[in-house]
């Protein structure tokens, strides 16, 4: 595991985006794995600047996102799938037949696992970005989720709801279920990409650097990955 330390959430959003536009420049039809969240949004907005100069095009990407809430309409103004159009897609020349995230607005969640779960088989990431919760979570997978878990149906940590509650009018609103790629799917991408930023990840840096590998903190799982980097901010490195 690589890991750069940069000043702050400026620097680290513009080093994230030079990696992906480096990727796309040796391989303009990659694949990426997105995260929503609030770390990625200055990565995005550097791709979308970037893409507004013709320095990069999206045109024949296709991506997949990490997870989608269960029982959001996709127009929901929470849904991934909304964050994820607003936040990048409509600023960008990607396809929309391009673009790939679990169908939480289903009655049947089961299927809409294994679906999504083919879809990741029968594709390659070549670049997957992550965040990581105060938890240790990568994705949604929770403490405790297995390192060989595919694509499953997960029922949110209380901590993460109230992470997120902040998004929402209330905790109540905040869904109790959400979809997401399991450790195995996200170990195998190509290469991986984890971005931290702040005093609240400082925690969750200094466990991955110095912690041992366990289920009990899933961004462990990524010792287990060939090709990872780390971006972190001096506050999120204050703990090293
Ligand atoms: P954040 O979330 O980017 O909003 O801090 C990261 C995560 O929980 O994975």
């Amino acid at each position: 595991m690589k890991i750069i330390k940069v000043k702050d959430y400026e620097e680290l959003s513009k080093m994230a985006a030079d990696f992906v536009r480096n990727l796309l420049e040796k391989k303009p039809d990659a694949c990426l794995g997105l995260a929503t969240g609030s770390t990625p949004l200055g990565m995005y907005q550097n791709l979308i600047e970037m893409y507004q100069k013709g320095e990069v095009s999206f045109k024949d990407v296709r991506t997949y996102n990490l997870d989608e809430y269960c029982g959001l309409e996709k127009t929901h103004p929470q849904s991934y799938f909304t964050y994820m159009h607003e936040m990048f897609f409509n600023h960008i020349d990607i396809s929309e037949n391009n673009i790939n995230l679990p169908e939480g607005d289903t009655a049947n969640h089961e299927e809409a696992c294994n679906s999504y779960n083919e879809l990741l088989y029968n594709d390659e990431i070549d670049l997957q970005i992550l965040g990581i919760g105060g938890n240790g979570h990568i994705g949604f997978n929770e403490p405790g989720t297995a390192f060989t878990q595919e694509t499953f149906v997960v029922k949110l940590a209380e901590k993460t709801r109230l992470d997120n509650q902040r998004f929402f009018n209330s905790l109540a609103e905040v869904p109790e279920f959400a979809i997401t790629m399991g450790i195995k799917n996200i170990l195998q991408a190509k290469e991986i990409l984890l971005l931290a930023s702040g005093k609240g990840k400082a925690e969750a840096i200094k466990k991955l650097v110095s912690g041992e590998v366990s289920v009990d903190f899933p961004a462990s799982a990524l010792k287990e990955h060939a090709n990872v980097t780390v971006i972190i901010d001096e506050e999120a490195a204050s703990l090293l």
